[in-house]
């Protein structure tokens, strides 16, 4: 499917990262983990030697010989802990571990911090030799005796990673990251990386099993007006429909069910959507002249139910068909090759699109798709040149424009040239003059004009959205956003995106960014309930997944808050 939500510029804006996440919409496109979403706050960073087992900072010197009698049994610890480093240095790991564990037995139990050093550099030890059931449970030990030891934690993190724990993994790793204000990169990876692949099962799990679910008529409507230069989005031209009549007329009831596809056509003018699947069934059960028709425009709702098993050989039939009209094979391929973009296959997508300009290469509507895939790819040179086609086939194709703009922009900005940026902004002047009408035109421009941080202006650009297409939701949590970033207005944006909500209570990207919101606001449980409300509603397995990383961020960090009442700071 193409990109139901707007394109953002990347990284690097100079937007503090947490409103980077929130903006961040698309789960392609989101480079920054889940667990940056609560990297706003600064803080001095907490350098951790890499490799570093033990704690040296506490080295005591120690008597040798016969006076080790008259030592106190801290002492002796210490003198005990103190040969296991040396051991552990020199790559010994048996012997330091039998240094540690003597610490350990003599150390007296009041001497908790001691004790605590002790556990953990033996757990630095075990570490080496990859016994991680030992490393889990002496660095628990040592947090036990100290909560908010980092160290510990993190290695313990690690260990329950490799014993594939992944929840205590991401427990220990959402604490450290709170201890260290997200300053550190290696814990934020590790926290990035366990969230992605937890959010991947669940999603995996979730997603089989869950029930299809229509889209609202808003996005059925705008997903369809993205072609122009296809047979089965247009409305049916009075001749179809008296052709059926005749049909009807004239002919037996054999007749009449062959024109299943023509019944489909009605009920999406109606927006019946929910009969269009069956409806095409029968025509293609029945062999009907619309076979071909009937497949692609079953496939088409199958993807968008997001039922991309169901769709996929509806489309390989429709694509192999030669004697079949090209306009419809050439559909068929690019939505073949949106849905391989969706599934991560980046090849097989970009074969599809090139195998559709080969066949059809005067359809306007595959440069403009395959421009949004070269952007989500990152080829932007390429983008801008699929764009140009389109626009030269197409002239009036205002979202074609606007999306060159938006792409001219992107390579302009992180080009880091001010003189190009001034020309993608003027483009999109030029725009939005030229085609006032083109909703798509003004929340591209907004999205740049927030970027370069004209906000007022942005502001007026999604009024003007909203007046054009009083029912997209989606232009409600982009203003919402804006008023966060903008006026750091937290009641407004809230309104706004409930308002989405209310417009469309199938926006999931409304839920998503509510939820985020109440993270940061500290509402761990709202935000849970938001981020669960959105994974119902996600329109495929990834940006499941993407979710799923959102609310196991805010599960672990309800979790850690309860365990050691440690809580990130909140807005
Ligand atoms: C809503 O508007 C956005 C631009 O803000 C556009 O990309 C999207 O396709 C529209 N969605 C619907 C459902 O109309
Ligand atoms: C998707 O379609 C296939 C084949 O029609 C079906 O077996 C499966 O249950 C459907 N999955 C969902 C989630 O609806």
């Amino acid at each position: 499917m193409a990109a139901s939500k707007p394109i953002e510029p990347g990284a690097g804006s100079g937007l503090p990262r947490w409103q980077l996440a929130l903006l961040v919409g698309t789960p392609i496109v989101l480079g920054v983990g889940a667990a940056y979403l609560w990297s706003r706050s600064r803080g001095r960073s907490t350098s951790r030697g890499k490799e570093q087992p033990s704690e040296r900072n506490e080295e005591r010197k120690t008597p040798e010989g016969s006076e080790q009698d008259n030592m106190s049994p801290l002492d002796k610890a210490q003198a005990a802990k103190n040969r296991g480093n040396k051991y552990f240095k020199a790559g010994k790991y048996e012997q330091a571990i039998q240094c540690y564990t003597e610490a350990i037995t003599v150390c007296p139990k009041e001497q908790k911090s001691d004790l605590s050093t002790f556990y953990q550099n033996r757990a630095a030890a075990y570490e080496q030799q990859a016994k991680w059931t030992e490393v889990v449970e002496d660095c628990s030990q040592a947090v036990e005796m100290n909560p908010r030891y980092i160290k510990a934690l993190f290695r313990r993190a690690r260990a329950l990673e490799r014993l594939d724990n992944k929840k205590e993994c991401l427990e220990d790793v959402t604490a450290v990251c709170i201890l260290e204000a997200f300053q550190n990169q290696q814990s934020m990876l590790l926290a990035d990386k366990v969230l992605k692949q937890l959010g991947k099962e669940k999603a995996k799990e979730k997603y089989k099993n869950r029930e299809p679910l229509m889209p609202s008529p808003q996005f059925i409507k705008s997903y369809f007006s993205s072609f122009t230069d296809d047979i089965i989005s247009q409305p049916l031209q009075k001749g179809e429909k008296k052709d059926e009549d005749k049909d009807k007329e004239g002919e037996a009831a054999e007749v009449t069910e062959s024109s299943g596809y023509l019944k489909a056509k009605q009920y999406m003018e109606e927006e019946n959507y929910d009969k269009i699947i069956s409806e095409c069934t029968k025509e293609i059960e029945s062999k009907g002249r619309h076979t071909a028709e009937a497949l692609l425009l079953r496939a088409t709702f199958y993807l968008l139910i997001g039922n991309a098993t169901a769709a996929q050989p509806d489309l390989d039939r429709v694509i192999n068909m030669q004697d079949a009209n090209v306009k419809l094979r050439a559909n068929a391929l690019i939505k073949r090759g949106s849905m391989y973009m969706q599934q991560q296959q980046p090849q097989l997508s970009t074969q599809d699109f090139n195998m559709a300009a080969e066949i059809d290469p005067k359809n306007a509507d595959v440069y403009h798709h395959r421009g949004q895939l070269k952007i989500l790819l990152d080829q932007v040179e390429e983008a801008v040149a699929d764009f140009d086609e389109c626009i030269l086939l197409r002239p009036d194709s205002a979202l074609a424009q606007a999306q060159k703009c938006f792409a001219l922009y992107r390579q302009a900005y992180t080009g880091n040239s001010p003189s190009q940026v001034q020309t993608a902004m003027d483009g999109f002047e030029d725009v939005i003059r030229r085609f006032p009408k083109c909703a798509e035109g003004y929340a591209l421009y907004a999205q740049a004009l927030t970027d370069q941080q004209q906000f007022g202006k942005a502001d007026e650009m999604y009024d003007k959205c909203i007046e054009l297409e009083p029912d997209n939701a989606t232009t409600y949590v982009h203003k919402g956003l804006l008023q966060l970033q903008w006026k750091q207005d937290l009641d407004m944006g809230l309104d706004l995106i409930s308002k989405a909500i209310e417009i469309d209570n199938k926006c999931d990207f409304a839920y998503e960014t509510m939820g985020t919101i109440e993270v940061q606001r500290g509402n761990l449980d709202k935000a849970i309930d938001m981020f669960n409300k959105a994974i119902n509603l996600a329109k495929s397995e990834m940006e499941m997944a993407h979710l799923y990383s959102l609310c196991d961020a805010a599960y672990a960090q309800t979790e850690v808050a309860r365990k050691y009442g440690l809580k990130p700071p909140t807005l």
